[in-house]
């Protein structure tokens, strides 16, 4: 088939690269030159496992090409994917749709004949009708253009994977065009669902919904368990040793329980603001009162993190801090929200002298905290360091042999903020560690 989608950033590179590897001829469309003058030679503006490899081979191929021009993409495709980023408003809760708003304003008035689009970028419940309505009105096709919604589940760090072999398919369609999205959504789709995905067909509402809401519960899971953590601190007991006793009920499950620094990123701390701000609109505020506290918990760790800093350092004037991990999370150079970098600039502003290294981050990290030391390795990063944090859980720090680091540091003083370093180890060579939610000595890891 031939695709156009729209918005060159992590969901769109992707889902482009993913839609020619399944056979379709695609073109990517961006307003930023630079961007795609750099894909166009098969180079991704930003760190994805894999995806620098599938998008110059899909270039090679000819299957994946790029474009500015919107002209171009009305010309050539006969399915729209508006992957274009909704971002929080400055200042407010909500949402910014003005992205996606632009280009529907730009596009459909060049749509000449039958086409769909599917909106793929989280937005506020309403967003598609909307759209879709204003998407008729404009084109001089009419209502042969059909808007339907398929949202993205894919985490960054597993991006191809979880396109090419999601756990669901989801697609929202108005009831007069559904057909005609739903067998559009099969045939682009055609190979995913050959493998047994489950394919769920919602009205337009229903599906911005489900993507909104699997992120609201997936932030409260993990807020969930940070403020048990609180509770183990207080009480001496262990979260991580509580979480996988707690995984073993099928009900709960294991995954995002993990207790640390809490979440970050594009995705999770905006739309869970997104998501009370339309509630609100919608007369529903109530309902989501409960996602301030989800947001507080989360963003209480970051401040946790300082403090427990200060504690064990005494003071943090001129203390020397060595952070490992800067990046939201590992496998990804993405630093929007992150709570390594949160956590490494409060200490930097509040007087120690901070060196941050991190295997992909760095240069997104720069732009952003300029004034905070980069190192190259974990290496220049604890030389002579007064205390160590571990912000994100890269394996390259899971690997850490603590005897090797124990030469470089001034202090032996390691804290853990993603619980991914095993405390036994790193006490029996003498360190002073300290993890989230577990406890203070060695007697409270289970000995
Ligand atoms: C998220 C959703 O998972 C994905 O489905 C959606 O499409 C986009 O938003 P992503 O932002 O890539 O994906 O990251 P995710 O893996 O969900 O992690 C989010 C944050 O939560 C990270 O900062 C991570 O470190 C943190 N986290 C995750 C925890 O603190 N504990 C956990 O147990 C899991």
């Amino acid at each position: 088939m031939k695709i156009a989608v729209l918005g060159m950033g992590y969901l769109g590179v992707t889902h482009a690269a993913c839609m020619a590897s399944l056979g379709h001829e695609v073109l990517g469309v961006d307003i930023d030159d630079e961007k795609l003058a750099k894909l166009s030679s098969g180079e991704v503006p930003f760190f994805e496992p894999g995806l620098d490899a599938l998008t110059e081979q899909m270039v090679r191929a000819g299957r994946l090409r790029f474009s500015s021009s919107y002209r171009d993409a009305a010309d050539f495709a006969d399915v729209h994917f508006i992957a274009v980023g909704t971002p929080q408003k400055r200042g407010e809760f909500a949402a910014d749709v003005s992205a996606i708003d632009s280009v529907i304003e730009e596009l459909a008035p060049m749509l000449t004949r039958a086409v769909v689009l599917f909106g793929k970028s989280t937005a506020p419940v309403g967003t598609a009708e909307r759209l879709r309505v204003r998407a008729q009105e404009l084109a001089p096709a009419g209502a042969d253009v059909e808007l339907a919604w398929n949202p993205e589940f894919l985490r960054e760090g597993h991006a191809i994977k979880d396109t090419l072999e999601p756990d669901r398919l989801v697609l929202g369609a108005a009831r007069d065009g559904a057909g005609r999205a739903i067998a559009v959504a099969k045939e682009v789709y055609s190979s995913i669902l050959e493998k047994g995905i489950p394919f769920l067909t919602v009205d337009l509402a229903t599906a911005e919904l489900v993507k909104i809401s699997a992120n609201a519960f997936l932030a409260t899971k993990i807020s969930f368990i940070n403020a048990i953590a609180e509770v183990c601190e207080a009480a001496g007991a262990d979260v991580v040793q509580l979480a996988d006793a707690l995984g073993y009920d099928q009900r709960i499950g294991r995954a995002f329980l993990n207790a640390g620094l809490g979440f970050g990123g594009g995705c999770l701390p905006k739309d869970i603001r997104a998501f009370m701000a339309r509630a609100g609109e919608l007369g529903a505020d109530q309902a989501l009162t409960f996602l301030r506290e989800v947001d507080a918990i989360n963003m209480r760790r970051r401040s946790q993190m300082v403090e427990l800093t200060r504690e064990v350092c005494g003071s943090l004037l001129g203390v020397r801090v060595a952070v490992l991990g800067a990046a939201f999370k590992p496998d990804s150079d993405d630093v929007r929200d992150s709570p390594a970098l949160n956590v490494a600039g409060q200490l930097q502003l509040q007087g120690a002298a901070v060196n941050v290294y991190d295997p992909k981050a760095t240069d997104n990290c720069r732009k952003i905290f300029p004034t905070l030391g980069y190192s190259a390795s974990v290496v220049d990063a604890c030389d002579r360091a007064d205390i160590v944090l571990v912000l994100t859980e890269w394996q390259e720090f899971r690997d850490i042999e603590p005897s090797e680091l124990a030469s470089i540091v001034a202090h032996k003083r390691i804290l853990d903020g993603r619980n991914c370093l095993d405390p036994q180890q790193w006490r029996a060579s003498g360190w002073l560690y300290r993890g989230f939610g577990r406890g203070r000595s060695e007697s409270s890891n289970g000995f």
